[in-house]
């Protein structure tokens, strides 16, 4: 008898207006009393997934506060079990996903003795580690966490030492950015892997619904046409084999593994919403589907955690992430594909929220260059900036401060002129603050692509001529050399597009103008 294993003494439960989900193990047929506080509440163990008995209850709304003692008792006929829970905090919960990025640590990151030593005052600020696990078949519970429930500490925060182990950095930069923000205790769950790929943190449903499911395609193929058969089956072949590779390596790359043992076993507790870093390893892995995988993933994840909590997690939670940072040139080809992944992260808009991802933040983090970071240049360590960017997107999107415009200027329209002139205009409530850094480009036929690399015959350097408040005007002029006129502009749109934080175009709050693709008019 007791409850799962993510429930435990420290830990965050969702306040009201959500309703918190508890639940646990027990003896067939026995009744379990909880009570909290005055409250009592009962429920019977019932058979639950995998044959294993469970007991669950949904709680009342409980208003920000604490700390609670929780005690759950189970009577089988006369027999008594007990089991508590103490030190309990009502507040938000959110959780922390992706890959390196997400993972890398606060003994890895900048100012990390001022983190330990500011801990003490974030006390109601707790943390909690899932370890690393893949599984075919979705998993119900943990059978070990990395690291428990606990208070932020040097010790919690800094685990012992070793990188890649907890906590967090930007999961905690930003759960204590939060508190200074709400003052009410937050739970933060990091739950991330390194170098893995997001089909492997997503359901078989988000992959279906992007057409990457291969296996399931594969046999409805060969059903309904027995002359592809043959075909279908060199393509079963190729797939196994894949499978087999894919499981040979030490990074999972099988589809819905962490989604199965990392995420699935999750979806009972209530949660506020979800912060996520990832996109690097798609860079040249499904790159295309991406834009599809990405917000297939939100929705499924939002769809799954609104069942498993019966209807107490938002069926919009809102959901922030990073658009991925930079990488030292040397530790990659110049390759074009990488850019583009920034694209694919918003759907292929540019900005976020969009129709295909409602209720979405992202913090721009292609100007947080540190080629000298020494787990190498693609995990820059200034996450405080990263965590400050997705704050103000939380507080917009999340906390419903409206009044506070998270995004950086992104132009809305780019007019050419015959004298090879190209004008951006960008939003009102921006006030450009602009620099010369080589950051717009210009192609002047039909030729270009987006995965054209930077530099690329076919994109030319577009310098700026003069700005405003509201405008940018460049010089395409490039483009009449070839008696051709501006047809597409391209910003920021590299490997790593300029020095820390100095790139072409911020706003007068030092948010960066994210990268963007846009034809001329
Ligand atoms: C499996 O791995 C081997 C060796 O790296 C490679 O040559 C082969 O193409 C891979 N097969 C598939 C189907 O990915
Ligand atoms: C968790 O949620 C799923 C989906 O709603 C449900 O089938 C399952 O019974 C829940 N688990 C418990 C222990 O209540
Ligand atoms: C680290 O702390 C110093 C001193 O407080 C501060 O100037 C610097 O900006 C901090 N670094 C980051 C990345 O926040």
């Amino acid at each position: 008898f007791g409850f799962a294993s993510y429930y435990q003494n420290n830990m965050v439960l969702q306040r009201a207006p959500h309703k918190a989900f508890i639940w646990g193990y027990g003896k067939l047929g026995a009744t379990v009393t909880v009570l909290i506080s005055q409250d009592v509440y009962a429920a019977t163990v019932r058979q639950g997934a995998g044959n294993k008995p469970v007991w669950s209850i949904t709680l009342n709304g409980y208003a920000t506060g604490g700390p609670y003692h929780i005690q759950a008792m189970q009577d089988d006929h006369g027999t008594i079990s007990l089991a508590v829970i103490s030190n309990v905090m009502f507040g938000d919960v959110w959780i922390c996903g992706g890959q390196s990025n997400m993972k890398f640590t606060v003994a890895m990151a900048y100012n990390s003795s001022h983190e330990y030593a500011l801990s003490s005052k974030y006390s109601n600020v707790r943390i909690m580690t899932i370890g690393d696990d893949r599984s075919s078949s979705p998993k119900h519970d943990f059978k070990v966490l990395e690291q428990s429930w606990s208070i932020p500490s040097k010790q919690s925060l800094g685990g012992n030492g070793a990188h890649w182990t907890y906590f967090s950095s930007l999961c905690w930069l930003y759960g204590r950015y939060l508190y200074d923000f709400l003052k009410v205790p937050i739970g933060l769950v990091s739950s991330n892997w390194g170098g893995t790929p997001i089909e492997t943190w997503s359901s078989a449903d988000a992959l279906q619904e992007c057409g990457l499911n291969t296996f399931y395609s594969v046999k409805i193929a060969i059903g309904e046409n027995p002359l592809d058969k043959a075909q279908c089956l060199l393509q079963l072949a190729d797939f196994k084999l894949e499978m087999r590779n894919r499981t040979l390596t030490k990074v999972p790359r099988s589809n819905s593994a962490l989604w199965n043992a990392m995420i699935h076993p999750m979806l009972n507790m209530t949660i506020k919403g979800a912060i996520w870093y990832q996109g690097e390893t798609n860079f040249d892995y499904h790159n295309a589907e991406y834009a599809c995988l990405f917000p297939a993933m939100i929705k499924d994840w939002r769809r799954n955690w609104l069942e498993g909590t019966g209807g107490q997690t938002d069926k919009d939670f809102p959901f922030g992430f990073v658009q991925i940072g930079t990488v030292t040139e040397s530790d990659r080809p110049n390759d074009g594909q990488y850019p583009v992944i920034r694209w694919r992260q918003t759907a292929n808009y540019g900005y976020v929220p969009n129709d295909k991802m409602p209720n979405t933040f992202m913090a721009v983090a292609m100007d947080l260059t540190d080629s000298e970071s020494p787990t190498g240049g693609i995990h820059p360590r200034d996450k405080q900036t990263v965590a400050e960017r997705l704050l103000l997107g939380s507080m917009n999107v999340a906390y419903g401060r409206k009044d506070i415009n998270p995004d950086g200027p992104l132009p809305t329209s780019a007019v050419g002129t015959v004298a090879g002139y190209v004008t951006l205009t960008y939003q009102e409530d921006q006030n450009l603050v602009v620099s010369e850094q080589h950051n717009f480009m210009v192609c002047c036929d039909n030729r270009c692509s987006m995965y054209d690399p930077t530099p690329s015959p076919f994109w030319s350097i577009a310098p700026i001529l003069s700005h405003s408040s509201r405008h940018v005007i460049l010089d395409a002029r490039v483009c009449l050399e070839t008696r051709h006129t501006a047809k597409f502009i391209r910003y920021a749109w590299a490997l790593t597009p300029c020095e820390y934080k100095k790139c072409s175009v911020y706003n007068d709050r030092e948010i960066p103008g994210p990268p963007f693709f846009l034809e001329i008019i």
